[in-house]
């Protein structure tokens, strides 16, 4: 019997349409364009506006866009995974909101939080899943509403983060297409550099968190970019290796969007030249569990049958790894 592998069948992503701009940003905190695009990259990024609007609402329009595009009805979905740090509420889970906004009906969902790497995380996971033999489709979603935990008087975590969602769909294959290989990794003792200081079962909302804005994003800036430098570096040429894979083998690099110099970093080491790596940081920024996808969705007519791609990705937890996957399908 052949082996069964997960392979991408097709990708949609979404933005929403509010563009925050550097000249915006420099108008609410003391910043420049000129420090922005030097240390970080970003030029703009997209921002949910509208009462009672949430990641299931940018999650689902991805998710909406993804059965159109690959003529899947929703009752063929097996399950569905949202990678994401923000979720419409702590219960219940978001994935069971987008499923229920697109019409899944026949389908198990559940919320995945592992930072910026959510999504490798969740593909891994919908991988295992698939190899089992046990579900033939499922859907990997990252979606973020990070302006929901931005603090837009902070200067330093501001122009960093956007909104937005991608997702992509999963599905058995015995030809030799799709997930070849990953490498995951987490150290929690890296909670102290970035989390979120309350709201969770620790430190309960309260007048007081609110008055010390503790449910925005906490980020040592300088010790979270040396551990993202090096980890998604090691883990992504780690992972060339022990496939016996050169830089003229691959294809893509798809790295998270957190920062240009951590990008930079990553296919230096590689030794990959810029044309190979994707990069829309300057227009999305960080999109947290959302970063991947997008990628993938932005240059899906690009992607041949065959390519060598891979994923790399580092995030709060610490959490950070790479994928090693075969494209399946010309668009
Ligand atoms: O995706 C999840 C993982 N997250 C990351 O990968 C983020 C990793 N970290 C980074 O990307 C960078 O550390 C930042 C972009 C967050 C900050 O850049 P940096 O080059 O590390 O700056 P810094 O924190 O060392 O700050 C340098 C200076 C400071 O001023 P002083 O103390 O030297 O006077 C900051 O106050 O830059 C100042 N600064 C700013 N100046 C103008 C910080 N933010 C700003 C700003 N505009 N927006």
């Amino acid at each position: 019997m052949n082996h069964i592998k997960a392979v991408i069948t097709g990708v949609h992503g979404y933005v929403p349409d509010y563009i925050l701009t550097n000249e915006e940003i420099s108008k609410m905190v003391d910043t420049s364009d000129e420090w922005i695009m030097t240390r970080i990259g970003i030029k703009e990024r997209r921002i949910l506006k509208g009462e009672g609007k949430g990641t299931s609402d940018i999650g689902a329009e991805a998710v909406k866009g993804l059965l159109e595009k690959t003529k899947t009805k929703p009752e063929e979905i097996d399950f569905l995974i949202c990678a994401t740090v923000t979720p419409d509420m702590q219960f219940p889970a978001t994935a069971n909101i987008i499923s229920d906004k697109v019409g899944i009906k026949n389908a198990f969902s559940f919320d995945l939080n592992a930072g910026c790497s959510g999504f490798l995380f969740a593909l891994s996971t919908a991988t295992a899943y698939i190899e089992s033999g046990r579900y033939k489709k499922i859907i990997v979603v990252g979606a973020e509403k990070m302006s929901s935990i931005v603090d837009y008087t902070d200067r330093a975590t501001c122009p960093i983060f956007g909104d937005g969602a991608g997702a992509v769909l999963l599905e058995s294959t015995t030809e030799n297409f799709g997930v070849i290989d990953f490498n995951l990794q987490v150290d929690g003792s890296g909670k102290i550099h970035l989390h979120q200081k309350a709201g969770g079962s620790v430190k309960p909302a309260s007048h007081q968190t609110i008055d010390a804005k503790e449910h925005y994003i906490y980020q040592e800036g300088q010790p979270v970019f040396k551990w993202a430098v090096s980890k998604m570096a090691d883990v992504a040429s780690e992972i060339m290796k022990r496939n016996n894979l050169t830089s003229e083998d691959i294809a893509w690099l798809v790295p998270h969007q957190a920062n240009m110099r951590i990008i930079d970093a990553t296919a230096n080491r590689m030794g990959l030249n810029k044309d190979k790596v994707m990069i829309n940081i300057q227009k999305f920024g960080n999109t947290t569990a959302a970063t991947l996808p997008l990628c993938l969705w932005e240059w899906e007519k690009q992607l041949k049958k065959g390519d060598n791609i891979i994923l790399a990705a580092f995030g709060a937890g610490f959490t950070w790894g790479a994928m090693y996957l075969k494209w399946g399908y010309n668009s």
